[in-house]
């Protein structure tokens, strides 16, 4: 089980957190122009007196940076920084920053240590914790990636300050995720007041690693944390990868819920409990692309397989399972949330 550490100040004493695991010699920070200008002086110096020799590489921010060619300046960067096996990649930002770096660590000299400092929501709550690393393909997303164990992942709740709130927004969404999945009491606390980001984080951080625990190659359990990625992701995609994740998830649970709702799956006051939940936490609730475009979409979802696909079905508030079904079932089910 991977060692996270939830704290305000955290990122500050990232040095010597680094040195009691034990890693030394060099630690190579990858990062997004915006927070390395916000947050690298102050991680630089933490690696430095604590004894590590800092090297830092920033390229351009958003989900179009994460792709083979940011991916190939990353490599060279580590390999121009003498990068070696006993060396560490930090990883300071986002999901986006996370998941590049995470591969770029899983991949450089086949594998060097990583640790993970996530900067949004989204990453202290969901990436930065479990493993999944990737990048995008023209083809679709996260297409290109490896399971890849972070040493240590520090969230500091602090970084939270600086972040814009339409990133804080996008962040609530995989929240609300966890909340629908598994836990009645968190959904009924959303949205969270600033001073309870703390448990709030440390919450879903405890409902994420229980679930990876039991499954980290993502064959079974694990995939329950796709609640509403499947139509999601296929929005992104029509997006060009320029509607935010998190308004894509949130979308995608809505038509899910909207989905089971109309299959008498789940009880219509649960159904809009779910809806108005997503809106009061500022996000959309309706589709952003016709059906038909999202059911095209999802033709290269990674999920498929053996000529089916998993979705994650909801019959009440905190009471999320999984169900294989054929594709016409699926087409069926999205149809069905269109239709509501
Ligand atoms: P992001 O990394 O693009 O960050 C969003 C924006 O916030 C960027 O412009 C960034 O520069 C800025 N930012 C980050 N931290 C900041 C801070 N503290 N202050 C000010 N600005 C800050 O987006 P994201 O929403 O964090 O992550 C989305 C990505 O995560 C997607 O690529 C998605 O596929 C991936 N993801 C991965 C997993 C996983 O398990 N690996 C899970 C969920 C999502
Ligand atoms: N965010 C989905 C997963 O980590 O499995």
């Amino acid at each position: 089980m991977n060692d996270i550490r939830i704290a305000r100040g955290l990122l500050k004493a990232a040095g010597e957190t680094m040195r009691e695991k034990c890693l030394k010699g060099k630690a190579a920070i990858i990062s997004d122009e915006t927070v390395y200008a916000l947050y690298g002086c102050a991680l630089r110096d933490s690696l430095a007196q604590a004894g590590f020799d800092v090297s830092a590489h920033a390229f351009p921010p958003g989900e179009a940076s994460k792709t083979m060619a940011t991916y190939g300046d990353i490599l060279r960067f580590l390999s121009g920084s003498g990068i070696t096996r006993s060396d560490t990649v930090v990883a300071l930002g986002g999901g986006v920053v996370g998941d590049i770096a995470g591969f770029a660590a899983a991949t450089w000299l086949r594998g060097v240590k990583l640790v993970q400092i996530p900067t949004t929501l989204l990453a202290m709550v969901d990436s930065s914790v479990g493993g999944k690393t990737a990048i995008d393909l023209p083809e679709g997303k996260n297409l290109v990636g490896a399971f890849y164990q972070p040493h240590l992942v520090l969230i500091d709740p602090g970084t939270l300050q600086t972040l814009p709130p339409s990133v804080r927004t996008d962040g609530m969404a995989e929240v609300i995720k966890y909340g629908a999945l598994c836990d009645k009491e968190l959904f009924d606390q959303l949205p969270f007041e600033e001073t309870a980001a703390d448990s709030v984080i440390a919450r879903c951080v405890a409902i994420k690693q229980d679930i990876v625990g039991q499954d980290e190659r993502d064959f079974g359990v694990r995939q329950l944390l796709n609640f509403g990625h499947t139509f999601g992701h296929a929005m992104e995609k029509l997006s060009g990868y320029t509607l935010p994740h998190g308004q894509a998830v949130a979308m995608g649970m809505a038509l899910m819920a909207r989905a089971c709702a109309k299959e008498g799956l789940l009880d219509d006051e649960a159904c809009r409990q779910l809806i108005d939940k997503i809106a009061a936490c500022g996000l959309p609730t309706q589709p952003a692309y016709p059906e038909e475009a999202v059911w095209q979409a999802m033709g290269q979802d990674k999920k498929r397989m053996d000529g089916g696909i998993t979705l994650v079905l909801i019959k009440g508030i905190g009471q999320c399972y999984l169900e294989k079904v054929s594709m016409d079932r699926a087409r069926d089910m999205l149809r069905a949330g269109y239709s509501l």
